[in-house]
């Protein structure tokens, strides 16, 4: 196991066990395996647990790990919804067009095996929510519910949306959203900040793996350019 280096200094020689490489390319080994060798790539990705509604109001609730931060002015997440096998449009992403919301709810340790339930491919119209037994909280500026039992909540706006791919089965359509109300388990807010020993977040590895948050270390920030 290669030690973390905390004590490394400028010019100090890197200590990496990386030698021989393999090099791949996409177009070659097909988008399946693309995708694969992408979700061990891309590691660890958090997860964004989404509940939409429909245009009766039914709710829709499944996890993304194609997701992220993407600014703070104004404050903006995005998540990648991938097409099914024929091409067919993700219920998540059939809701997000209609009413232009959606919610980002954390998964926590406490809600890993309902959030996998979510991922399975319910008929459109069917409450995952309801079904794997998680709370709807109404949410205060949009319609889609949030979900009780996770830490973080954020409620969020269409800001825009771009598709990646020709809308086969692999290609995606990026939705970024502005969010518009912050919620935080508040034994897990302090002093403006979130503490993750209290959220306890859960991030999606390759394949069928999670990671737990508990191996925490802290590498300050340079203040200055220092040779
Ligand atoms: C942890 C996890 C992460 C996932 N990430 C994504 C993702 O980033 N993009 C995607 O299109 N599907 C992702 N999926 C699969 C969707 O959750 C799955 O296709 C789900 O059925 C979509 O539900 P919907 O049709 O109700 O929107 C993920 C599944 C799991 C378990």
């Amino acid at each position: 196991m290669c030690p973390i280096p905390l004590n490394w200094k400028l010019g100090d020689p890197i200590l990496s066990p990386v030698e021989d490489m393999l090099s791949l390319d996409p177009v070659e080994i097909g988008s399946k395996a693309t995708y694969k060798l992408l979700i061990g790539a891309i590691v660890p990705r958090p997860i964004a647990f989404i509940s939409t509604v429909n245009s009766q109001g039914i709710c829709n609730l499944a996890p993304f790990s194609f997701f992220n931060g993407v600014s703070s002015n104004p404050p903006a997440v995005m998540i990648a919804i991938t097409r099914k096998s024929h091409g067919e449009k993700k219920d998540t992403l059939r809701n997000i067009e209609t009413t232009h919301q959606f919610v980002v709810n954390s998964v926590n340790e406490w809600m890993v095996e309902p959030m996998n339930q979510c991922s399975a491919e319910y008929p459109y119209g069917v409450n995952e929510m309801q079904t794997v037994g998680l709370t709807p909280l109404p949410s205060q500026k949009i319609q889609p519910p949030r979900v009780k039992e996770s830490a973080i909540h954020l409620e969020c706006e269409l800001y825009d949306t771009l598709n990646v791919g020709d809308g086969s089965e692999g290609s995606s359509t990026i939705v970024i959203g502005k969010i518009v109300m912050l919620h935080i388990f508040s034994a897990a807010y302090k002093d403006g900040r979130i503490l993750l020993e209290e959220i306890k977040p859960i991030s999606r590895l390759a394949g069928t793996s999670y990671g737990h948050t508990n191996d925490i270390f802290q590498v300050p920030r340079p203040k200055l350019f220092q040779k």
